[in-house]
């Protein structure tokens, strides 16, 4: 069973910049509502039980709006408004099961991932990024279901512009199991367009074995001068590690650019 799930939230979020020079990215409304908070009413409804937030010395305002319990005590008594209590109450459904941990040089989303290896206790546990929104369908909930009848790590898999390949995470797909799933014989991080082996990009969703935080430790920085989680997977590919991709099959949101913010909170108001 997967019961924990960390989530990196220390990046610059340059990309969004000027919003990114006060607000962290992952608390930006999306039609009302933080990014951050689809991204746990994912984990929860997957039946997570305990969500690890990686964040940094400069990004305490995350912490923060789980923690602002003596306003909103102080709002209620005075105005007993219903959606206020309701708000309050949520925020501490979400306070219940997440803890942080800290990152405060941004080196990279493998080496936050490293920051929680003495927290994660089971062998295998899942990854979200939160500039990735899925919607209509819950991506977790449907790899957690994979894992659980294959034993095996899984990631979120998506197809993209062949033009594109150079900005992401491209895998090379090895045996198919069934419509939407494969075994993955190879990713390579932001692959030139002639040597991408597919067009096939992983999608910030990641069942990951315990296994990998060795490799992190001993992790290079890669591309971009990051030490990149999908390095130290390809890693475990390389030493037999059995990895799935699977095609997910909501709707892919990306928030982490300026043009995909905006268009997020657009596709969110429609759904
Ligand atoms: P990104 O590289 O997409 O986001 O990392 P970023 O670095 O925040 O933003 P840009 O590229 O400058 O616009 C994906 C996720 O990993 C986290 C980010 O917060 C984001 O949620 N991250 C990234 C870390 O936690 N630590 C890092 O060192 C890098």
């Amino acid at each position: 069973m997967i019961k924990q799930a960390i989530i990196p939230l220390a990046g610059l979020g340059t990309r969004l910049l000027p919003l990114t020079t006060v607000f962290a990215k992952e608390l930006l409304p999306i039609n009302g509502k933080p990014g951050i908070e689809y991204i746990l009413d994912e984990c929860i409804e997957a039946g997570i039980k305990e969500v690890v937030f990686i964040i940094s010395k400069k990004k305490m305002s995350i912490k923060d709006y789980f923690y602002s319990d003596s306003f909103y005590k102080k709002i209620i008594k005075k105005k007993k408004d219903p959606r206020i209590i309701n708000e309050y109450k949520k925020i501490l459904k979400y306070k219940k099961i997440i803890r942080f941990v800290y990152q405060n040089k941004p080196l990279g989303t493998g080496d936050a991932v490293l920051k929680t290896k003495k927290i994660v206790k089971d062998k295998f546990f899942l990854m979200l990024l939160p500039d990735d929104l899925i919607i209509k369908k819950n991506c977790s909930k449907s790899m957690i279901d994979i894992h659980n009848r294959y034993k095996t790590s899984v990631m979120a898999c998506m197809n993209v512009s062949k033009k594109s390949v150079s900005r992401w995470g491209i895998f090379k797909l090895g045996k198919k199991i069934n419509k939407k799933n494969y075994y993955i014989k190879d990713v390579i991080e932001k692959p030139s367009v002639v040597n991408a082996p597919s067009n096939k990009a992983v999608i910030g969703r990641y069942i990951l074995p315990k296994t990998i935080f060795s490799k992190l430790s001993k992790q290079k920085s890669g591309k971009g001068g990051e030490v990149h989680i999908t390095d130290a997977i390809q890693k475990l590919i390389f030493e037999n590690s059995k990895f799935i991709a699977h095609n997910f099959s909501g709707k892919y949101l990306d928030c982490g650019s300026m043009n995909g913010y905006i268009n997020s909170t657009l596709e969110i108001s429609k759904s």
